[in-house]
């Protein structure tokens, strides 16, 4: 198994480090446009394994994408971050045109990949991505809810002071401030409905907190977070590699699910060896549902700038 990482900044050096640390390949080539920064990073995580116990060999490439022939898998992080007062969505511009370079680049040495795109604004990235590359739709994946939905169970976890593995919580819609539906009514503690253990208030402010958790990070840090992201790329990537079959959140294109179509958002999906597989349908409450048709209004308006672009889409 082969695994790239395109982008060597936090995120994406964060991605490498967890996925040889989990075995997850052979291989793991981490890519950037800096010269020297990924070889350095590469060696540097590599120089661990003689200490943590992991025989995954890392390689950096400078630009050069013949050494990702042949990757399993590819992770695109590339792009701008977010600064302080950002929203993720503002980054169109500058990461559509890296996005789309790096997709056309890929395929060129990997051309039956699964693709998985971290790079903001996600969920158009996502649809750009499977709007150019020509890769069958379940090759795509957009990771943004599988993170959303861990800093959503973090927040529980801290309401109710229980240990977040007891936990399960569902992040569904847009990777954004505004567009992500934390799905309050489904999230359980170890199987009993949270709303048993918090009232409508707490729970309410567990949700807000999980919209802005990644705005909350960039404020603290300066720049976007990179522990959580990377720790939710590589467990993606362990169900794909490892075919476990896992549900995860995740933005892939909907053809009518949960009543949409021609847009990438993020809905429950089982993601085994061949990308996502099945599209879980949590039927959805007239309340929640409403909420999702807004997401992907806004979503779709700023799906619609990518034409402004000079994309060829
Ligand atoms: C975040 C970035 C990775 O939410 O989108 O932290």
């Amino acid at each position: 198994m082969k695994i790239t990482v395109v982008g060597a900044g936090a995120v994406g050096a964060t991605c490498a480090d967890n996925i040889a640390r989990r075995e997850l390949a052979e291989e793991v080539v981490l890519l950037d446009i800096k010269e020297g920064l990924s070889e350095g990073k590469a060696l540097d995580m590599f120089q661990t394994a003689a200490l943590c116990g992991f025989d995954t060999k890392i390689v950096g490439s400078t630009n050069d994408y013949s050494k990702t022939a042949g990757s399993d898998v590819v992770v695109i992080t590339s792009g701008l971050p977010r600064k302080p007062g950002m929203t993720r969505e503002e980054l169109i511009g500058t990461n559509a045109n890296i996005v789309k370079g790096v997709t056309e680049n890929i395929l060129k040495y990997s051309p039956d990949t699964i693709i998985i795109i971290v790079s903001n604004p996600m969920d158009t990235m996502t649809y750009l991505s499977l709007k150019t590359s020509g890769l069958s739709k379940n090759r795509i994946i957009g990771m943004g809810g599988i993170l959303d939905s861990a800093r959503f169970k973090t927040y529980l976890s801290l309401a109710m002071d229980c240990p977040p593995n007891d936990i399960h919580g569902t992040v569904v819609g847009g990777h954004g401030d505004t567009t992500m539906i934390p799905l309050t009514r489904l999230a359980t503690r170890n199987g009993v409905p949270v709303s048993q253990f918090l009232d409508a208030e707490t729970l309410q402010k567990v949700a807000a907190d999980t919209m802005v958790g990644g705005a909350t990070l960039t404020k603290l840090i300066g720049t976007s977070a990179w522990y959580a992201p990377g720790a939710a790329v590589a467990a993606l990537v362990e169900s794909i590699v490892r075919d476990q079959k896992h549900i995860f959140p995740c933005c892939v294109s909907l053809d009518g699910e949960y009543g949409q179509s021609d847009i990438c958002l993020g809905v429950p999906v089982v993601i085994g060896r061949s990308g996502w597989e099945q599209i879980i349908d949590y039927k959805l409450n007239e309340e929640e549902q409403a909420a999702f048709n807004k997401s992907a209004d806004a979503v779709r308006s700023m799906n619609s700038v990518l034409s402004t672009l000079d994309l060829g889409i």
